[in-house]
């Protein structure tokens, strides 16, 4: 078996933070988002993986993640011209594909339930395709299923008004090699692309072996800013590997599950769990509360932050308002030189969204 990820596309709910990289590597405690769909497929056993990449962000992608040898694959990167669809991407991914039966994992997708279980139903029922479910309260904005009395998948319809049920398509999909011919028999949507959705009803439409599979843990889909803030919020809880590689002063306390990367510099600090902090960082008088992800080459005096994740080479100095709910981008800076200060001044980019609460 083989597995897609589809890691383009313009990241338009994450702006600004994905006008100057992909969203797929924005960081969720302090790694990027794609790299652990990449953990979850090696962990299933798959090692031959595609990485679907445009033509703005793909660059960085292939730089950052690299060949596989990180993670023990072996990883093509496949570039996918225009954002014409997830169905488009398959057929543009065919080549690499052939045809072997194949993950298809969207690159801003988390989910907690290892991927085995899954691979296994579809080897074991000879399935054409296998899909995810996660019941959600908000169902309208993603791919949703309607079952019969038995669980079995009779529609799938992208995106509706009125949702035939809670249940939305998680961005993880198993197929056979007759997805092909389905995406052959579908037209673009309303908003022009081909969708995988459309690909699965042909499928269900033929009488393929098309079944669904309800999720039981947690499930992300990062692309905006709060989606994002909750992701780091899980992650933190329960993936955080306590480590502490730096020095830090006598008179810094470190309360709960704390990681703190090489190099970094921690001066009479208050540091209470789950935190990571990455390496070269410089954190002087600070509180840093509970969910908080500081990126490598940070530099926080005098600041209190919670539930918020700072950007690589980000500045918060001198703030002493609590940071709350934030995500401070690459290299930003917040500053305040008075302690009563009587004017705000601000270099804000496109997109940006300030609150004084
Ligand atoms: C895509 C799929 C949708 C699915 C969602 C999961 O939506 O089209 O069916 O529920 O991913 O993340 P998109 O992110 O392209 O809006």
């Amino acid at each position: 078996m083989k597995a897609l990820i589809l890691s383009g596309g313009k990241g338009t709910r994450l702006r600004p933070l994905t006008y100057t990289g992909a969203k797929q590597m924005v960081p969720v405690a302090n790694k990027p988002i794609l790299w652990y769909g990449i953990e979850a497929i090696v962990a299933a056993g798959i090692t031959d993986i595609g990485i679907i990449i445009s033509p703005e962000t793909g660059e960085e992608v292939k730089t950052k993640t690299g060949n596989g040898d990180r993670f023990g694959a072996k990883i093509t990167y496949i570039l996918q011209d225009k954002p014409l669809g997830l169905a488009h991407a398959v057929i543009v991914a065919q080549p690499f594909l052939r045809n072997s039966p194949f993950v298809m994992y969207l690159g801003d997708n988390l989910i907690e339930n290892d991927l085995r279980p899954f691979t296994e139903q579809f080897k074991a029922r000879s399935l054409d395709a296998l899909t995810l479910l996660g019941a959600i309260p908000n169902p309208s904005e993603f791919g949703v299923a309607k079952l019969d009395e038995n669980g079995r998948l009779l529609q799938l319809v992208e995106k509706p008004k009125i949702p035939p049920s809670n249940l939305a398509l998680v961005g993880i999909y198993l197929f056979s090699n007759t997805i092909y011919q389905a995406i052959a028999n579908i037209q673009p949507s309303t908003r022009g692309e081909l969708e995988i959705t459309d690909a699965i009803q042909f499928l269900i439409d033929q009488s393929k072996r098309v079944e669904a599979c309800q999720i039981n843990g947690w499930w992300l889909d990062t692309g905006k800013k709060d989606d994002l803030l909750e992701a780091n919020r899980i992650i933190l809880d329960t993936r955080l590997e306590v480590a502490i590689e730096s020095e830090v002063s006598a008179n810094t306390q470190i309360i709960g599950r704390v990681q703190i990367g090489p190099r970094s510099q921690i001066i009479n600090c208050t540091i209470r769990g789950p935190v990571i902090i990455g390496s070269d960082c410089q954190l002087e008088n600070c509180f840093i509360g509970p969910y908080s992800s500081v990126a490598d080459q940070v530099r926080l005096i005098e600041a209190d932050l919670e539930h918020s994740v700072i950007l690589q080479g980000a500045k918060v100095l001198g703030v002493q308002q609590r940071i709350v709910d934030s995500v401070i981008g690459q290299r930003a800076q917040l500053k305040v030189a008075l302690q009563h200060p009587k004017a705000l001044r601000f270099l804000v980019g496109d997109d940006s969204q300030l609150e004084l609460v």
